[in-house]
C-alpha cells in the first residue's frame, strides 16, 4: 500500500511558522529561568528547548524512515517528558543538562535532519510532529505561568479593564435523549491513538450549565470553606487572580481554573455532577435537527468570533462572552477559555492500538488516575479542536487551564 506523503509546500511552510512560534515563546522568560523548573512534576525548561525538534526528528526520520540518529544519547535524552504522582518527583539538578549552547546546537542538527528528508515522510508522522509541537505550547504556556513575574520579560499585558459584571445567572439547559458520536472514524485524516474508534453513545436526557462555572460562583464555595485554587491568591486588599503577566483582582466573571478533585467537590456541594465525556459531547455536538455538527457552532472553521482559542490571548474572557460559539442546545464556551474537566477516566475507546511509531502516547496513561477532558483553552491550537480530540490529566492537576460545568441528571 502507498505510504501518503506530506503535502510539501504546504508542510514546510506550517513546520517553518511552528518552530519561529515555539522558540518566540522561550523568549518570554529571562535567560536565568531556563534552568528553573516552575512545576515540581515536569522538568526543566532546558528539556523542552530540546524535546519538541527531538520528537520531529524521532517520529520523521527514525520512526517515519528508519533511519539511524547520529545523535542517540540527545534523543533518549530529549525523547520523552514525564508525568510523576506527586510522591514521586524527579530530583535531577540542573548539573545533569547539557549547556546551552550543545541543546541549540542538537536543535539545528534535528531540523537540517528533517528538512532534508520532509519530502519523504509519511504524512502521519509529520503531522504528528505539527500537533506534538503546539500541544507544548500549552504546557509551555501553564508551566512559565507558573513562574514568579521576575522570572519573565516584562509584557504589554492584555490592558483590557478588568471590570467584572458578576451577575450573569448560569442557567441550565435541557439536552433531550439522543446519540452522539465519540472518536473518529479511519478516514485518511490525522488523529492520534486514542481516538480511535468512532462509535456511538446513547444519551439519557440530561441538564447541563449554560455557562462554565465562574470565579464568583465558586467563590461561595471558598467560603464555605473549600480551599483556594491554585491561581487564586489572597492578599492585604483581597482575592486577586495570578494572571500570566500581572496579578489583577479577581475576575468574578472569568471561568474558575481548579483541578478535577476540586470540580467535584464544587458539583457535589452544589447537588450536581461533572458532566460525562459522552454527555459533554452531546451537549456541544448534539442537534435536534442535523445530528452531530463539526463544532458546537456548526461546521465552520474556528474563528475569533467563536472562541477565545488558538493563542490569541494569555487569559480567559468573561464565561459568557462569545454567544456566536453556542451549541445548538445554547450551551456556551465549549470550546475556549479553558479545557473542561468531565468525571470519565482515560480509557481505550473500543478498538484502540496504541500507534506503532509512539505506542507510549496514550497507554501510558490508561491508570485510572488520569480523567479525560474536552473543549480547550486560550493557549490551544485550533489544529487541535475537533470533536475527537480528548485531553488528560491526573485529577489533582491545577497547573492547566482547566474549568467545568455541572450536569443534573
Ligand atoms: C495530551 C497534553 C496530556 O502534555 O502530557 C506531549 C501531550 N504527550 N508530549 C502531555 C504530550 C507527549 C500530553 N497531553
Ligand atoms: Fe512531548
Amino acid at each position: 500500500m502507498a505510504v501518503a506523503r506530506a503535502a510539501p509546500i504546504k508542510v514546510r511552510s506550517e513546520l517553518e511558522s511552528a518552530r519561529k512560534q515555539g522558540d518566540d515563546l522561550f523568549t518570554l522568560l529571562k535567560p536565568d529561568a531556563i534552568y528553573d523548573r516552575p512545576i515540581a512534576e515536569r522538568h526543566r525548561v532546558i528539556f523542552y528547548i530540546g524535546h519538541l525538534d527531538a520528537f520531529d526528528s524521532i517520529q520523521i526520520c527514525r520512526e517515519g524512515l528508519g533511519l539511524k540518529s547520529t545523535d542517540p544519547e540527545l534523543d533518549a535524552l530529549f525523547q520523552a517528558g514525564i508525568d510523576p504522582d506527586s510522591g514521586h518527583l524527579p530530583a535531577d539538578t540542573p548539573a545533569d543538562w547539557p549547556s546551552l549552547d550543545a541543546v541549540r546546537s542538537y536543535v539545528q542538527r534535528c531540523r537540517k535532519r528533517v528538512d532534508e528528508y520532509l519530502d519523504d515522510a509519511p504524512e502521519e508522522s509529520v503531522c504528528m510532529a505539527l500537533e506534538h509541537r503546539v500541544m507544548h505550547f500549552e504546557t509551555l504556556a501553564y508551566m512559565f505561568h507558573s513562574f514568579p513575574y521576575d522570572k519573565k520579560m516584562a509584557q504589554n499585558a492584555e490592558t483590557e479593564k478588568y471590570a467584572s459584571r458578576p451577575t450573569h445567572v448560569n442557567s441550565w439547559r435541557d439536552i433531550p435523549a439522543g446519540s452522539t458520536l465519540l472518536g473518529k472514524p479511519r478516514d485518511g485524516t490525522f488523529g492520534w491513538d486514542n481516538e480511535y474508534e468512532e462509535f456511538e453513545s446513547h444519551v439519557p436526557a440530561f441538564r447541563i450549565q449554560q455557562f462554565d462555572v465562574a470565579n464568583g460562583e465558586y467563590l461561595k464555595f471558598v467560603e464555605d470553606g473549600a480551599e483556594l485554587p491554585h491561581f487564586w491568591i489572597r492578599r492585604d486588599k483581597g482575592l486577586f487572580w495570578r494572571g500570566m503577566f500581572e496579578e489583577i483582582p479577581l475576575p468574578l466573571d472569568w471561568p474558575v481554573y481548579v483541578n478535577q478533585l476540586e470540580a467535584e467537590a464544587y458539583a457535589k456541594w452544589s447537588g450536581a455532577t461533572l458532566p460525562s465525556e459522552a454527555q459533554f459531547q452531546r451537549a456541544a455536538y448534539g442537534s435536534e435537527a442535523d445530528g452531530n455538527r463539526l463544532y458546537p457552532w456548526g461546521d465552520a472553521a474556528p474563528s475569533v468570533a467563536t472562541g477565545n482559542f488558538d493563542l490569541t490571548r494569555w487569559n480567559p474572557e468573561p464565561v459568557y462572552a462569545h454567544p456566536q460559539g453556542e451549541s445548538a442546545f445554547g450551551v456556551s464556551q465549549l470550546i475556549g477559555n479553558g479545557w473542561e474537566w468531565t468525571r470519565t477516566p482515560f480509557e481505550p475507546f473500543p478498538g484502540f492500538k496504541p500507534h506503532l511509531a509512539y505506542p507510549g502516547y496514550s497507554a501510558n496513561f490508561f491508570d485510572g488516575d488520569h480523567f479525560v477532558l474536552k473543549g480547550g483553552s486560550p493557549r490551544t491550537a485550533s489544529r487541535l479542536l475537533r470533536r475527537s480530540f480528548r485531553n488528560w490529566f491526573r485529577r489533582d492537576y491545577p497547573y492547566l487551564y482547566a474549568t467545568f460545568r455541572c450536569v443534573l441528571e
